[in-house]
């Protein structure tokens, strides 16, 4: 890893690894030892883990941090970390001396298919999440597959929820491989050959649309409904990934019903979903979770687009006219 970090940050002298405590009592001492050994000055920031810590208080201390270890312009960033520190330390680097050059190292599945990939840096603000950021793109980001295998199996299943998404909206071979896992050693197995697959497809998204205003949205299937999810429940019952699971199953057995996908990818996408161990469904209507896609981020106007499959690996953009959304989703058990 260390010559990998010198690669993409040849001039930087010193380095600001952020972190959370979790990952830093694992990790922290032996990445530090890398990359003293790889030349550098090394600091490690570590915040309380937990979206708790992605706000404009913690992201002052880490710049107050950076400043008394008395980084210039020409040192930099690294994450070490899931896409909270992730977020977090990309937005520091975003913003500090305006800008100093970073690299992530994802540490969760999620992170290492998704947050770490693509130059979204934000924090979330009281009124809501990833409300102030930037885009602003990594040097490099370095994957080591093996560092998730101290993951909690509930952030296993929780990233790949994520990737499930990536198969369904862009490759039914994708999609296979998750119909042929049997237990989380599968899972471990198969984990460079999904990071692969999945940060190709995210690559070629964000680069098409590196703002976000057309493919880019492709990635947000089952996003609309997942946001939904967690905010109905407080953020406290479902993680993202279990919420954006279930927004995945429950459009596209509406979409199938509406005539909009081949028949079957429901059915299809629920048993990847609960082998994974993740949920279809939630107990509250469709009813109490419509209010809370009014105030979506990705909602443009009235409308609300949604990503709707045609078939496993084939999705598409459908804006739905803000008072057609409630006839478009049906009501009734979600
Ligand atoms: N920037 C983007 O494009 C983008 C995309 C998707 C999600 N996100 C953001 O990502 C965040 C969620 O990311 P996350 O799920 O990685 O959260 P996270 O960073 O909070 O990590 C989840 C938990 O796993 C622990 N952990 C991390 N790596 C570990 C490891 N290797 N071993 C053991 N424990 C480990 C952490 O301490 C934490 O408790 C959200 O804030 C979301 O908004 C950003
Ligand atoms: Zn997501």
């Amino acid at each position: 890893m260390g010559p990998l970090v010198r690669q993409a940050l040849p001039q930087a002298e010193k380095l600001a690894v952020i972190t959370d405590d979790t990952v830093d009592g694992l990790y922290g001492e032996r990445f530090e030892a890398v990359l003293r050994g790889a030349g550098y000055g090394v600091r490690r920031i570590a915040v309380p883990h937990g979206e708790r810590s992605k706000n404009l208080s913690v992201l002052g201390e880490v710049l107050e941090a950076m400043s008394a270890f008395g980084m210039t312009r020409s040192d930099a960033v690294v994450t070490l970390s899931g896409g909270v520190p992730g977020d977090l330390g990309g937005f520091a680097a975003a913003v500090y001396l305006r800008g100093v050059p970073f690299v992530q190292v994802p540490t969760t599945i999620l992170a290492q298919i998704d947050s770490s990939v693509g130059g979204k840096v934000a924090v979330d603000l009281p009124s809501g999440k990833n409300l102030a950021g930037s885009f602003y793109q990594p040097r490099a980001v370095l994957i080591d597959p093996d560092l998730v295998r101290t993951l909690d199996p509930r952030y296993i299943h929780d990233g790949m929820a994520e990737a499930v998404k990536y198969g369904c909206i862009r490759s039914e071979s994708l999609f296979r491989l998750y119909e042929g896992l049997r237990s989380d050693e599968d899972i471990f197995a198969a984990l460079p050959e999904i990071i692969g697959a999945c940060c190709r497809i995210k690559a070629a998204l964000v680069e098409e649309d590196v703002r976000d205003e057309g493919a880019r949205m492709l990635l947000n299937f089952g996003h609309t409904i997942g946001h939904a999810v967690e905010r109905e429940y407080q953020y406290e019952t479902y993680t993202h990934g279990e919420a954006v699971a279930a927004g995945m199953a429950i459009l596209t057995r509406r979409t199938e019903a509406l005539g909009l996908t081949e028949a079957g990818t429901a059915d299809r996408i629920e048993r990847v979903l609960q082998a994974l161990g993740l949920p279809v469904s939630v107990p509250a209507p469709m009813e109490a979770l419509l209010p809370h896609m009014a105030h979506d981020k990705k909602k443009r106007g009235k409308d609300i687009t949604f990503v709707v499959l045609r078939r496993i690996g084939e999705s598409a953009l459908f804006p739905v006219r803000g008072e057609d959304v409630a006839d478009f989703l049906g009501t009734g058990g979600c």
